[in-house]
């Protein structure tokens, strides 16, 4: 196959780089350096999915307390697929991703409904349900069922980019399938640590940013970046597409003790999470009152406080923010603007917050 560069890629440069003895020398160095993880202690496939749903996008070191709280208050798929939606956010509250939460609880009620509660041991069931890829289902196949199926998310492919010194764009989704089908046949008997094995390599050893460590490789001897010196220009990736700016005027709106927010709507950026009050640009200090009135509410004194930014995945965020006081409101719930009018313990306790907003927390 020839790629843009007019290279010759050849799916038995997997194979020859992942040589029996390679793949040996790889599990044995999994066994005695495996980062002791919570999810490294089960099989359980709902333990294993969790886990892999949390660890999409997200570092190992954010998802271990969140883990731990999501599997205490949802023990089974069971208590997952009846979870109210406010308590499944508010744990997910902060991970960032939401839409994760949001498939993990469908595909978990398409199991109780149409596995009995059991995730399907096969590849292409995992892939259908919602949430879970192609990465996904082989890392669930793979790692809870021993099934022979590649698990290659972006450091999967970093790493094999480098041990065939392939210059194909690891961005293309083509180029990650092959490397995909070009692993099947390379899978050992365990190939649940293999899938573990070739993370680990990633995340620890033929790291994403700085030197890769090769010294410590035990993929090294056949690594072709290694031999040819091509660790700092593999693997190739090109740049994602800019992101939308959008403008944001939020508005931190305060009756006495009680702070006003509203729910998201239920599909689309952050669906189902609670936000302060916002309108879209960016409004002048004398805007701020006509704002507050079409919300239904009575402002009385208004400042600017400090702005804030959020990256997401395709938009970007770049919010100013006024702090208005606003006069009092007889109930909980301002249906003309949507509000709930909440104390900062009530919010903390009962409504999942985006971190997006983490900056004006403190006016709550
Ligand atoms: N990233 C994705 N899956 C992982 C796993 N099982 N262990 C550590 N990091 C991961
Ligand atoms: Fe990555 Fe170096 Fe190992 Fe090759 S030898 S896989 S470049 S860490």
């Amino acid at each position: 196959m020839e790629n843009e560069v007019g290279l010759v890629w050849e799916p038995s440069a997997v194979g020859e780089a992942l040589s029996p003895e390679a793949v040996s020398a790889l599990l044995c160095w999994y066994a005695s350096n495996a980062r002791d993880l919570p999810w490294r202690h089960t099989r359980d496939p709902y333990r294993v999915w969790v886990s892999e749903i949390m660890l999409q996008q997200t570092r190992v070191e954010a998802v271990k307390p969140y883990y731990a709280r999501f599997l205490e208050a949802f023990p089974t798929v069971f208590d997952l697929a009846a979870a109210p939606e406010d308590q499944l956010l508010k744990l997910w509250e902060g991970l960032g991703y939401y839409s994760r939460a949001r498939n993990l609880q469908k595909a978990a009620q398409v199991i109780v409904r149409d596995y009995g509660g059991e995730m399907p041991a096969d590849e292409t069931l995992l892939r259908s349900l919602s949430g879970i890829g192609d990465y996904t289902a082989g890392a669930i196949a793979s790692i809870a069922f021993g099934l022979p199926v590649p698990a290659v998310d972006g450091n999967v492919l970093r790493v094999l980019s480098r041990v065939t010194g392939s210059r194909d764009d690891i961005a293309d989704p083509a180029v990650k399938s092959r490397f995909r089908e070009a692993l099947r046949p390379v899978i050992p008997a365990d190939a649940g640590s293999f899938a573990q094995a070739l993370i680990e390599i990633g995340a620890c050893v033929c790291v994403p940013n700085g030197d890769p460590k090769c010294a410590l490789c035990p993929l090294a001897p056949r690594c072709v970046a290694n031999r040819e010196n091509l660790t700092g220009i593999l693997p190739v990736k090109s740049a994602k597409k800019p992101r939308r700016i959008d403008n944001l005027t939020v508005l931190i709106l305060r009756d006495g003790p009680r702070t006003a927010v509203r729910k998201r709507p239920p599909s689309g950026l952050l669906a189902g999470l609670y936000e302060y009050p916002n309108v879209s640009g960016h409004l002048t200090p004398d805007e701020v009152p006509a704002a507050v009135r079409s919300m239904g509410f009575e402002p009385l004194c208004s400042t600017r406080i400090e702005d804030a930014g959020h990256v997401f995945t395709h938009i970007e965020w770049r919010m100013i923010a006024y702090l208005v006081q606003i006069a009092p409101t007889p109930c909980g719930y301002h249906p003309r603007s949507g509000c709930w009018l909440a104390s900062g313990d009530d919010l903390r306790a009962g409504y999942a917050l985006p971190s997006a907003f983490s900056a004006y927390f403190k006016y709550q």
